[in-house]
């Protein structure tokens, strides 16, 4: 999916991640203030192991859903990276983790990657997600409260129209 460019914004294009995405990923990482990467994960920058970097990137698609943006005009750079990662002893529901490059942030990218992973959720019988979040991160909090209610249509749309779906 491509996002066209405006005054605001440059063509980003969303596209499920890939396993080699690593050093992308890691410089994309290296990029975000420690603020972004708090509420990310909750801790200080994480040094990435080669097996968490193969969690994140080698996924399947159907238990772990990952999306990355990347600029039109520089694909190799990840702006953006959004994930749900079914529970196990409870797979309809699945947590979910985004995080946006800070000089995009608040210009709907997040919006965005939440509505394409909310929709994919749907398509793969996730029905609810879940989130960690600071209290104080209303940003986080507006765009699960956004990610719920695609996910509620599109769950929506699939009951009244299966073949169509
Ligand atoms: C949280 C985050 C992913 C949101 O992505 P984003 O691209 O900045 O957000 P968007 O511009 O798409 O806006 C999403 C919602 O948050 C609101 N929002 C965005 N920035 C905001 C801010 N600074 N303060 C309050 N609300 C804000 C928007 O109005 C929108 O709400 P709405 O849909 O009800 O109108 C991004 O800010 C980020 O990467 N933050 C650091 C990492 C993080 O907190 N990740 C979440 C942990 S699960």
């Amino acid at each position: 999916m491509t996002v066209p460019a405006d005054a605001q914004l440059p063509e980003i294009v969303l596209r499920p991640i890939r396993p080699d995405d690593k050093d992308a990923l890691v410089a994309g990482l290296g990029r975000l203030s420690d603020r972004s990467v708090y509420e990310r994960f909750l801790s200080p920058k994480p040094r990435l192991s080669r097996s968490e970097l193969a969690y994140l990137t080698e996924i399947d698609g159907h238990d772990h859903h990952a999306l990355v943006a990347v600029l039109a005009r520089s694909p190799g750079v990840i702006v953006a990276v959004g994930r749900w990662v079914r529970e196990a002893d409870a797979p309809q529901r699945a947590e979910v983790a985004v995080v946006v490059a800070d000089d995009l942030q608040g210009r709907g990218v997040g919006r965005r990657l939440g509505a394409a992973l909310a929709q994919a959720g749907a398509e793969r019988g996730v029905e609810a997600f879940i989130a960690t979040m600071l209290p104080s991160n209303t940003a986080a909090q507006r765009l699960m409260a956004g990610m719920a209610r695609d996910l509620a249509c599109a769950r929506a749309r699939r009951a009244a129209s299966p073949a169509a779906a």
